[in-house]
């Protein structure tokens, strides 16, 4: 028996409703595939926050850094500032841990109506997730009068670019051969020629995999109109970040939509989650599609070599989401917990 050591956040809103659903499916395709999960439950979020000023403990890094993987659902609440709840968990964890690589799929699924009828979509988006726009440097100075001004510096390292860049073209190269790098080097002067450069570098040592240089604008417009087009999409943190939401909703709807938050190099636990948020407009109401933070299971399954069960645990969620067991955010009347009975029933 394989045993993994998984530390689970359920966090904020939906979180706490998803991530029971996905455990659940993740628990019954182990069984049939002797893997064994130990799953420890981490309070942290927004209420560990009201209750004692940190949405973690001082060293909960340090308490991460000893598991195989961590399990995220969401975390940000309407009553608590955004750059408290997400710059006090999430951003920590993926920078502490090197989780350069944000690996988001975007497919369309059986029985999931997308906006696109008809229309195959099978694409990755390969986000930054450790530097570029989602950085520290700036401020604000004359705050409250007239002549404010904010401040927000953008980092991009040649390490970093080339790092995912790498990472991205690598994928592409097992995939259909097409890697569409995502720039805006017509308006963002210094750091989207440096990004387009450092991408072409890496794309010498990629004979087989086709580069494409797209400006980001145009790319969100032919993602809508065009979507078969995209095989891996490489772009910056905040670009990868817009992206991925938008092929989300075109594949039919970011409640489907899965992520992992790799360490390629696999020295640090990788964290893997929806790319949705906390939905406090639907939370409590037992609702929420569960299948993004199951899927997000898979792509954790896989990361840890078991690309079998994590195979079968797609395959079940396809059937059931086939068979018309789904959320109301895709056409559905089913809630979470009948979604993840459903799941399970396909993996007994
Ligand atoms: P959101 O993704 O939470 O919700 C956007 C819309 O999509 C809402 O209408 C919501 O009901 C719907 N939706 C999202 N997930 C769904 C699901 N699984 N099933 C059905 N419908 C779903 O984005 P938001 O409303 O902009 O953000 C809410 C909070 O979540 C904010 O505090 C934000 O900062 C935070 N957030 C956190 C993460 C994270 O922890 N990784 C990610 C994104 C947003
Ligand atoms: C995501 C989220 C986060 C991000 C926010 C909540 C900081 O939107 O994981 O996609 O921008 O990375
Ligand atoms: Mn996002």
């Amino acid at each position: 028996t394989a045993r993994h050591r998984i530390a689970v956040i359920a966090g904020d809103g939906i979180g706490q409703e998803v991530v029971p659903a996905a455990v659940e499916c993740l628990d019954a395709v182990g069984a049939r595939h002797g893997i064994a999960f130990d799953w420890h439950h981490l309070d942290w979020g927004s209420d560990h926050y009201r209750a004692h000023g940190r949405m973690m403990p001082v060293d909960g890094l340090d308490t991460l850094a000893g598991y195989d993987a961590i399990f995220l659902g969401a975390v940000g609440v309407p009553d608590i500032p955004d750059v408290e709840t997400l710059w006090g968990l999430l951003i920590p964890i993926r920078r502490a841990f090197a989780q350069y690589v944000n690996l988001r799929p975007v497919r369309t699924l059986p029985g999931v109506p997308s906006p696109l009828a008809g229309r195959e979509i099978d694409l990755v988006i390969v986000r930054e997730n450790n530097e570029g726009e989602y950085s520290e440097i700036g401020g604000r100075i004359y705050q409250g009068s007239a002549d404010e001004i904010a401040i927000q510096e953008s980092v991009f390292t040649r390490r970093g670019v080339e790092r995912v860049a790498r990472f991205a073209a690598g994928l592409a190269a097992g995939r259909r051969g097409l890697l569409t790098s995502a720039t805006k080097s017509n308006g963002i002067v210094h750091t989207m020629p440096f990004w387009d450069e450092v991408v072409r570098g890496v794309l010498a040592d990629y004979p087989g995999v086709t580069g494409r240089q797209e400006l980001v604008d145009a790319l969100a417009a032919s993602l809508v109109l065009h979507p078969e087009r995209y095989d891996v999409i490489v772009a910056s943190n905040l670009f990868g970040d817009i992206l991925s939401d938008l092929a989300g909703a075109v594949a039919g709807s970011i409640g489907c939509a899965p992520s992992g938050n790799l360490n390629p190099e696999g020295k640090h636990p990788s964290m893997f989650e929806p790319v949705h948020g906390s939905a406090p407009d639907i939370a409590g109401k037992g609702i929420a599609n569960p299948i993004g933070q199951i899927w997000s299971g898979a792509l954790m399954l896989d990361t840890l070599g078991h690309a079998e069960a994590a195979a079968e645990l797609v395959t079940a969620f396809e059937a059931a989401l086939e068979s018309g067991v789904r959320t109301r955010d895709i056409g559905g009347t089913a809630t979470t917990a009948e979604v993840a009975a459903a799941v399970r029933a396909n993996l007994t």
